[in-house]
């Protein structure tokens, strides 16, 4: 190899792989996957995980271990697959960067053990989007700033809950409610919790109960969630509905 090829010290030989001055991965690198979206039923989950269990030591993640820092320090030919999450579309079909960069955020704010099964009604949902709207990724400006998950604690966090657990798929973007679709119908929560009290909330996932003393239809995935979510997460899903701007004409 000649230096000229090189922006500095380090590199990767011959390989045409040049480096130019950033943090290089060393030791065993960790795998982690995200998995946007819905996956289930895919086979590409098993594949992808048995991948990263694979590669490491893998003739063909040998070839990394040729590049190297200006200390010479070189990429390890260990991998370890350090586990994964899913997100259902907590960001809708049409992500960017900026997107991205938060949901990392916010799932690695979470604990690691994710739950086992998904909200089976939000599957079929979640397949339904994937149909009608494929992932399209936006042209957007260059992140500046770190981006900063969410706190528990708090209705902005509430926010995020409903947005990934997919509130909006039955009771409509603005959560102003939708009928017409076949299973993705819901009344309009912006002018039914601002007038409820935490009880009258709780009251749904923990009974099944609606505030007029109700019982709420199978429907709404209701058991799904109270597995879902701790009590402080529901609080904060209510601080957040509590709070919306009553809004009366949806369809
Ligand atoms: C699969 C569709 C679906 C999803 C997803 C869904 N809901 Fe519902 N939800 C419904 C339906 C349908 C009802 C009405 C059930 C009834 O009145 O028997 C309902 C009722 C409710 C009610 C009670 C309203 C009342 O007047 O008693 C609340 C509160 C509520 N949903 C909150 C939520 C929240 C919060 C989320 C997200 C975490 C959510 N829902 C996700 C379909 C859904």
């Amino acid at each position: 190899m000649s230096l000229g090829e090189h922006g500095g010290p380090g590199g990767g030989g011959n390989t045409g792989i040049f480096y130019h001055g950033g943090p290089l991965i060393l030791g065993t690198t960790n795998v982690y996957y995200i998995w946007y979206g819905n996956w289930s039923g895919n086979s590409a989950t098993s594949i992808l995980q048995n991948f990263a269990n694979n590669i490491g030591g893998s003739p063909y993640f040998n070839i990394n271990t040729t590049y190297y820092d200006g200390s010479n320090a070189h990429v390890s030919n260990s991998v370890n697959y350090a586990g994964s999450k899913t997100d259902s579309y907590s960001r809708g079909s049409s992500i960017g960067d900026a997107d991205v960069q938060a949901i990392v955020a916010y799932l690695r704010s979470q604990p690691a053990v994710e739950h086992a099964t998904p909200i089976r009604n939000l599957s079929a949902i979640a397949a339904a989007f994937a149909v009608m709207n494929p992932s399209v990724i936006s042209a957007q400006q260059a992140i500046s700033q770190p981006v900063v998950a969410h706190q528990p604690g708090s209705a902005a966090y509430g926010e995020y809950l409903a947005r990934a657990m997919g509130c909006g798929d039955c009771h409509g973007p603005n959560l102003a409610g939708q009928s017409g679709q076949e299973g993705l119908s819901g009344p309009n929560l912006t002018v039914i919790v601002p007038n409820w009290s935490e009880g009258d909330f709780m009251n749904v996932f923990n009974k099944g109960i609606g505030s007029s003393g109700n019982a709420i239809s199978d429907e709404m995935p209701w058991k799904d969630y109270r597995q879902m979510f701790t009590d402080e997460q529901l609080k904060d899903l209510y601080s957040y509905l509590h709070g919306l701007a009553p809004v009366v004409s949806s369809q």
